[in-house]
């Protein structure tokens, strides 16, 4: 059966990754979690003083981006691959509260979109792959064979990120939550370069009241038909 490619865009903590992970081992496919890498660059210019509360030196940021080199190793016991900064693994690192309040500002920088992107069309050279974020389907892959577009309430959104923070052990507030995931919504929606906007050809799933099963079900049926489309 030929393999095809998957993107899965939509807006912060719609539930993309979890059934992008789902598929992605239902199929024997890559998944590759894009905004984890401007999570990892975001952590970067956090680490080395070029992001903070009052602060972006973009220029900075610009200058330094070939020394920023990230990569991806699978994990068996997590079954997923992890993402690394300079061969250190930032995969925990990278899911703060922390670097959600700045990841966004860092995500409007062209040239740093231009380095993500080329990576990213290159993981998914070969087809069989499953890929989340804001600009899969408009950007990195706009020939994907199918296009999925996940939006829920914001406070359903914020509720979910709220628990998987705390079963971290992170001390947030669900109000800081719910702020945040607002603040990202209108920076990815309203920046110049890729906005997050739905691809003409995606099909909306609204998942504000689909359980885990019933969301994986959906989407499953949707691969299935796309898949049968393209033997
Ligand atoms: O997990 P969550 O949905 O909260 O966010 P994420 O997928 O980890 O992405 C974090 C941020 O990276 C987003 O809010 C965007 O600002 C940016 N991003 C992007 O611009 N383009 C992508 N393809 C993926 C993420």
């Amino acid at each position: 059966m030929n393999k095809i490619t998957i993107a899965i865009d939509g807006f912060s903590s719609t539930g993309k990754s979890t059934v992008a992970k789902q598929i992605a081992k239902h199929l024997g496919y890559v998944y590759v979690d894009s905004g984890a890498m401007y999570r990892a660059i975001t952590y970067f210019a956090m680490q080395n003083g070029i992001i903070g509360e009052n602060y972006f030196k973009v220029e900075d940021l610009i200058a330094q981006l070939p020394n920023v080199n990230l990569h991806f190793e699978f994990n068996k016991q997590l079954g997923f691959a992890e993402v690394y900064l300079n061969g250190i693994n930032i995969e925990k690192e990278i899911r703060t509260l922390e670097v959600s309040r700045f990841v966004s500002k860092v995500a409007t920088v062209s040239q740093v979109r231009e380095q993500l992107v080329k990576q990213q069309k290159k993981l998914g050279q070969n087809k069989g792959v499953v890929m989340d974020g804001r600009d899969i389907g408009t950007v990195v892959f706009p020939d994907a064979e199918l296009k999925i577009f996940m939006v829920a309430s914001a406070e359903k959104r914020a509720t979910r990120r709220y628990k998987e923070l705390l079963a971290r052990g992170d001390k947030v507030s669900y109000e800081d939550v719910l702020k945040n995931v607002e603040e990202r919504d209108f920076t990815d929606t309203n920046r110049k370069d890729s906005p997050l906007v739905k691809a003409h050809d995606a099909i909306e799933i609204d998942n504000s009241d689909l359980t885990l099963e019933e969301q994986f079900n959906r989407v499953l049926e949707l691969v299935n038909t796309t898949l049968a489309e393209n033997k």
